[in-house]
């Protein structure tokens, strides 16, 4: 597949998909978008990818919604441009495989909302983040006004939406908005690193893993709850939960089923 402003490259079972519009910071347009709708489709296909690895060309991470294509859009077209991010970072979210953001430079408003839809986020030391929609005259509208919150906590979330103050990486890891804050020139080690350490294991059990950690934390605990114990239940239905186990007791490394 030919992507425009996306690199994919795929090996090792990771995907690695690098946004490619360093002439404007990464910034979102329609177009990109579209293009990471189809990236993720294809990923979520391959039975080859375990883990996605989400960063930036240049130095932005993504500096946000493309300013110059929303500056003469009417209600109507802002809140479908608001549904199309939405649409496309929900896919990222709900990808039954886990997702790393490398963050190498600016995460701002839809870059921000970007690297929260990944389930982990790895941070350069020069990566800034910040919501700072409200200066321009809108509200964030890839979601960050829910996963904000969710992430950092009501009070920090509204400090950083009602003032748009751009924090730098040290700051975003001190609220829990980023895992690890990393050298420049480590971060894209780091991000497969942890990616390595995520396919060693029972793929199936970390996919379900995700899932039960999600549906609690986007719903409600009983719900949750019950999820675990289904998903719990169905990981004794699978070779990698025998081979783990077994391994373990044989004193030797699991080679699971689903590597
Ligand atoms: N949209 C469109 N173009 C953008 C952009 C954006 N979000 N961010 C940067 N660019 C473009 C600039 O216009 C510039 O283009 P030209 O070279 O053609 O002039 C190019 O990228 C380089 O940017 P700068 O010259 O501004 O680079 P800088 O290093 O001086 O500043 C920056 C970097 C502080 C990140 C600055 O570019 C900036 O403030 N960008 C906008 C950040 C922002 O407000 N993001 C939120 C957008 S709204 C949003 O995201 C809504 C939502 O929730 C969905």
């Amino acid at each position: 597949m030919n992507y425009e402003m996306l690199i994919l490259e795929k090996k090792d079972r990771m995907a690695i998909l690098k946004l490619n519009r360093p002439n404007a910071l990464n910034a979102l347009n329609s177009q990109i978008l579209l293009e990471l709708d189809k990236a993720i489709d294809n990923i979520k296909e391959d039975d080859s990818v375990d883990v996605l690895i989400v960063t930036g060309e240049g130095k932005a991470f993504v500096a946000g919604a493309d300013i110059s294509q929303m500056k003469d859009l009417n209600a109507e077209e802002g809140r479908k441009f608001g549904i199309l991010g939405q649409r496309v970072f929900r896919k990222i979210e709900t990808l039954e495989k886990p997702s790393i953001a490398a963050i190498n430079g600016f995460a701002l408003g839809g870059g921000c909302e970007l690297a929260m839809s990944c389930d982990l986020r790895i941070a350069s030391e020069r990566a800034k983040f910040g919501q700072p929609e409200v200066g321009l005259g809108i509200t964030p509208g890839f979601s960050g006004t829910q996963r904000l919150p969710r992430l950092v906590g009501v009070a920090k979330a509204k400090e950083l939406i009602f003032t748009g103050k751009i924090i730098k990486a040290e700051e975003a890891q001190s609220i829990g908005l980023v895992n690890k804050v990393v050298d420049k020139e480590s971060l894209l080690d780091e991000a497969i690193s942890m990616a390595q350490s995520i396919i060693k294991n029972g793929q199936l059990a970390v996919r379900y893993s995700k899932m039960a950690i999600d549906r609690g934390m986007q719903g409600d605990i009983d719900t949750g709850i019950e999820v675990e114990a289904n998903l719990f239940g169905l990981c004794f239905a699978t070779k990698d939960q025998k081979e783990g186990m077994t391994a373990f007791v044989e004193k030797r490394e699991a080679n699971f089923e689903t590597k």
